[in-house]
């Protein structure tokens, strides 16, 4: 297949996303009219300077001007508003379903909990009537202690039927997953899904610990897992899917060039991988990017582009009945 070729085929596959997170696909066009709105200041005054702020090191950096970024989401107007500007991008890329993470954490210091889910709520309901099914993943910040996830999850409770999972983002290295045993544990037993993002910077053992100590359904990014043999054997046996990020990995410099990039090496070993954009307005691409971008770069064939769709739908942790 030539570029070309590869570029239509893309554009045109089903597929689902299923590591998106919705605060990080706040354009920062959207952003500067709510700062108006919400009579709030950034950390940029036009949209050419939110840009160059963009140029990140590594995770914490970004983490820095995300949490700012997000601070102009205010009402459920607001998320709604951010929700459904993604849903709009996804749908055209025709992304069919949706497993949407939101960081209720990073909220609740300045509105309600009630705020944000009302306003994605909204917007994954507005969705469904062009014929996507969108899911809602509630992420812990692992930067934070296990008791305030605990609060968190208690928030949420009223919220049972909305929510698919729970998740573990943010700072990873000096947080790894055992510092969430019992939280996972309890969410679990609200008959929730559990998924964690291991091994983006943090180290395999920290991918042995979201399987074996938070029992996740599911590893987000899952890079480093490509270090340690048996890891890779364990991943392949039980089927568990990777939501890989591209765009992300190379912006955040967990890959130094996109030919470097693990996910051929991941199919190759019989991984279940899947793309995703992350934190899109940040990184420079939507899904269909990733999948172009890396599809580019890796030189991956027909077969492996369709492997790859394939398993959008297989590593689902649930698409809800339409
Ligand atoms: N929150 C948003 N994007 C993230 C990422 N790539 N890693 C960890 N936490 C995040
Ligand atoms: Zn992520």
């Amino acid at each position: 297949m030539n570029p070309e070729e590869r570029r239509a085929m893309i554009a045109d596959a089903s597929k689902t996303e299923l590591h998106i997170h919705v605060e990080g696909s706040l354009e920062p066009e959207l952003a500067l009219d709510l700062a108006r709105r919400n009579e709030l200041a950034l950390p940029y005054r036009n949209v050419r300077e939110a840009r160059a702020a963009y140029a990140f090191t590594d995770l914490q950096d970004f983490l820095d001007i995300y949490y700012a970024g997000m601070g102009v989401l205010y009402t459920p107007r607001d998320f709604y508003e951010v929700a459904i500007a993604y849903l709009r991008r996804a749908h055209a890329d025709h992304v069919l379903h949706v497993e949407m993470f939101f960081d209720p954490q990073a909220h609740t210091p300045r509105t309600t909990f009630d705020s944000v889910m009302r306003g994605l709520t909204v917007a994954a309901d507005e969705a469904r009537g062009w014929g996507m099914t969108v899911s809602l993943i509630l992420c812990f910040l692992r930067h934070l202690s296990e008791k305030e996830a605990f609060e968190t999850l208690e928030n949420a409770e009223r919220y049972r039927d909305e929510l698919l999972g729970v998740g573990l983002d943010s700072t990873e290295v000096g947080n790894p997953p055992e510092k969430f045993r019992n939280v996972f544990a309890a969410a679990r037993d609200m008959g929730l899904r559990l998924t964690a993002h291991a091994g983006e910077e943090g180290p395999p053992e920290y991918v042995w610990q979201a399987l074996d100590v938070l029992g996740v359904d599911r590893i987000d990014h899952g890079n480093r897992a490509i270090e340690d043999p048996a890891l890779v054997a364990r991943l392949a046996r039980d089927r568990v899917p990777l939501t890989v990020c591209p765009l992300s990995n190379l912006k955040l410099g967990v890959v130094d060039d996109l030919r470097d990039h693990p996910l051929r090496r991941m199919l190759d070993a019989g991984l279940m991988a899947t793309v995703n954009s992350d934190d899109p307005a940040y990184f420079g691409g939507y899904i269909n990017d990733n999948f172009v971008r890396v599809a580019d770069a890796l030189d991956l064939s027909l077969d492996e582009l369709e492997q790859l769709f394939r398993n959008s739908f297989l590593a689902s942790l649930g698409i809800p009945m339409p």
